[in-house]
C-alpha cells in the first residue's frame, strides 16, 4: 500500500448529486482490481481530518476514474478540486471481486452509488468475454449514471427507479428470478442496498451460484488499525466473527455477510 499524489485530469459534475473524476494513475505500479478502493484526502484544510474511501469506477491503461456522490464535507471539498490539482490518495486498498473461471454470465445489482463500485467489474467481465447483466436501481432517473458506460461495455442494462415505481424489492426480486433462468446467471454481485443484498443472498442460496458483496462503512485509518469499519461475517463454525471492511473487505462472500 502506497501514498500517491495523482494529477487530476478532470473533475466534472455529471448530474444533480454526482461527480466524476479522472486522475493520472501512471505512477501506481501495483495492479488495481475491481472492488478495491483508495483512501482520499478531500481538501487542503485540516477538516475534514479523516480521508474518505472511494471505489475505483474505471481502470484504464494510465488513468483511473471515480464516480462519487456529493454527500458531506469530504465530498463537497473533493468536488472543488480541478484539473491540474493533485489528488492525495492511499491505495489501492482492500480485496477486489472475483469472477469464477467457469462463469459465462454474471449479474450485477447496484443501488445508487453502489454502481460505481460494480462498474469496474463489468469492465473486467467484458475483457474476459463474460456476459454481464446489470440491474441499476436509484431514486430517480437522474441518478442512473453508469448506464451508458455499461451498455458500451456490452452489458445488458435494466434500470429501475422509485420515480418510475419499478424499484420496490418485490418487483426487483421477481426480475432477478426471471434473469437467473433466462440469462443462465452463474455469479451475482451487489453493492449499495441492504434490502437488495438480502434478496441477492436468498437468490444465490436458492440457485446455488457464486455471490459477492462490496460493503461500505465509515473508515478511519483504512489500514486495519482502528476498527472503525468492522462488520459481522458468519464463520465456518456457525458463529459470527467481526471483520474489518478496509482489510478483509470491502468485497466479501455474499452468503457470509450478516445483513439483518
Ligand atoms: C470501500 C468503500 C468504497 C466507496 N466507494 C464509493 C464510491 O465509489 N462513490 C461514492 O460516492 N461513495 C463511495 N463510498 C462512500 C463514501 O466513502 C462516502 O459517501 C464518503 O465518505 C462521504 O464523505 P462525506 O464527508 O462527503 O460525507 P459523510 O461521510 O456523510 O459525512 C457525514 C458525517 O459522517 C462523518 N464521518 C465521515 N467519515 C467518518 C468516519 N470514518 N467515522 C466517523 N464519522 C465519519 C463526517 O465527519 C460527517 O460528520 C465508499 C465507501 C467505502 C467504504
Ligand atoms: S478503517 Fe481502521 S480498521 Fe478499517
Amino acid at each position: 500500500m502506497k501514498a500517491h499524489h495523482l494529477p487530476i485530469l478532470a473533475n466534472v459534475q455529471v448530474s444533480a448529486r454526482y461527480w466524476h473524476m479522472t486522475v493520472d494513475a501512471s505512477a501506481i505500479e501495483e495492479p488495481i482490481r475491481p472492488g478495491q478502493f483508495f483512501h482520499i484526502r478531500c481538501g487542503d484544510s485540516l477538516y475534514p481530518f479523516l480521508r474518505r474511501p472511494l471505489s475505483i469506477y474505471r481502470i484504464n491503461a494510465t488513468t483511473i476514474e471515480f464516480l462519487y456522490l456529493v454527500k458531506g464535507r469530504g465530498t463537497i471539498e473533493m468536488s472543488k478540486l480541478q484539473a491540474g490539482d493533485q489528488l492525495d490518495v492511499v491505495g489501492p486498498l482492500g480485496q477486489g471481486f472475483t469472477i469464477p473461471s467457469d462463469a459465462n454470465s454474471i449479474l450485477l445489482i447496484g443501488r445508487g452509488v453502489g454502481i460505481a463500485t460494480l462498474a469496474a467489474l463489468a469492465q473486467e467481465a467484458a475483457i474476459e468475454g463474460v456476459q454481464c447483466t446489470a440491474i441499476l436501481s436509484a431514486r430517480s432517473r437522474d441518478d442512473l449514471l453508469a448506464a451508458d458506460m455499461l451498455s458500451e461495455l456490452g452489458a445488458t442494462v435494466i434500470k429501475v427507479t422509485e420515480e418510475d415505481n419499478t424499484s420496490d424489492v418485490l418487483q426487483v426480486s421477481a426480475l432477478i428470478h426471471e434473469l437467473m433462468v433466462k440469462s443462465a446467471i452463474s455469479a451475482v454481485y451487489t453493492c449499495g442496498s441492504k434490502r437488495l443484498s438480502l434478496v441477492a443472498q436468498q437468490i444465490i442460496e436458492e440457485y446455488g451460484v457464486f455471490g459477492e458483496i462490496a460493503l461500505e462503512e465509515h473508515m478511519g485509518c483504512a489500514m486495519g488499525a482502528c476498527f472503525a469499519c468492522v462488520c459481522d461475517i458468519r464463520n465456518d463454525q456457525d458463529g459470527v466473527s467481526s471483520v474489518r471492511v478496509c482489510i478483509e473487505g470491502p468485497v466479501f462472500p455474499l452468503e457470509k455477510v450478516v445483513l439483518a
